[in-house]
């Protein structure tokens, strides 16, 4: 697995509360909370490299250096519907972030992703973007989402994913080098109907309570 370009994040929080989420009994409440709070963790490791400029301000004793994040407020993409379920966790920590909407179903016999939406923020193509999705399996819903970024300009990308397969992870670093995915755990294989093993089971059906 070594020729696979992906930061896993094994924070001691996020190795735990992953756990949490594996339990078969997990409740919808807790999938979500729990889905929320990674996104945050999550936020927190993927924005690192953001740059940073000085700027004068006046503190209590005169005026002093202050410092601020440079340039446009990142854009968050959320990949209807589970990337909803990570969208308030990531906000906790980017809250003038604007949204960005992408809406794919993946066809549960082809496995390929069927777009049904997609809104983009203004000037899309000064802004870093982070994707948001639970689940990387085979990737084509990645894929297509970071297609239809780059078809808008957008050239700073990022994906933040909880659980990533291995041929997933194959597929967005071949068709998009240049995007760095942010992942809580690499598990081991798809199984024959796309899922991820061990994975999450379907996250859109524990975040949304429709199973
Ligand atoms: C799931 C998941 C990803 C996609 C991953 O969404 O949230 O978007 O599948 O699979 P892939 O890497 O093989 O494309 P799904 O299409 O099931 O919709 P949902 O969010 O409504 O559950
Ligand atoms: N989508 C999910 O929700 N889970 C998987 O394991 C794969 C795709």
């Amino acid at each position: 697995m070594t020729d696979l370009a992906v930061h896993i994040i094994n924070h001691p929080l996020v190795r735990h509360k992953l756990s949490l989420m594996r339990e078969a009994d997990c409740s919808t409440y807790k999938f979500r909370t729990l889905a929320n709070e990674l996104g945050r963790l999550m936020a927190y490791e993927a924005s690192r490299d953001f740059e940073i400029e000085t700027f004068k301000m006046q503190g209590w004793c005169g005026e002093i250096d202050g410092k601020q994040i440079k340039g446009k407020t990142v854009t968050l993409v959320p990949i209807l519907r589970a990337g909803l379920g990570m969208l308030d966790g990531v906000l906790d920590l980017l809250p003038t972030a604007k949204i960005s909407v992408v809406g794919l179903q993946r066809d549960e016999a082809t496995l390929e992703p069927v777009p049904f939406f997609e809104k983009f923020v203004n000037d899309i193509d000064k802004r870093p973007a982070m994707i948001l999705d639970p689940m990387l399996a085979t990737g084509g819903s990645m894929v297509a989402t970071i297609d239809m970024l780059k078809k808008h300009g957008c050239k700073n990308i990022k994906a933040l994913v909880l659980v990533s397969a291995p041929e997933g992870v194959r597929a967005v670093n071949e068709a998009h080098p240049d995007v760095k995915i942010y992942t809580a755990a690499l598990d081991s294989h798809l199984n024959e109907q796309g899922y991820i093993i061990p994975g999450l089971g379907d996250a859109g059906d524990k975040i949304f309570g429709t199973k």
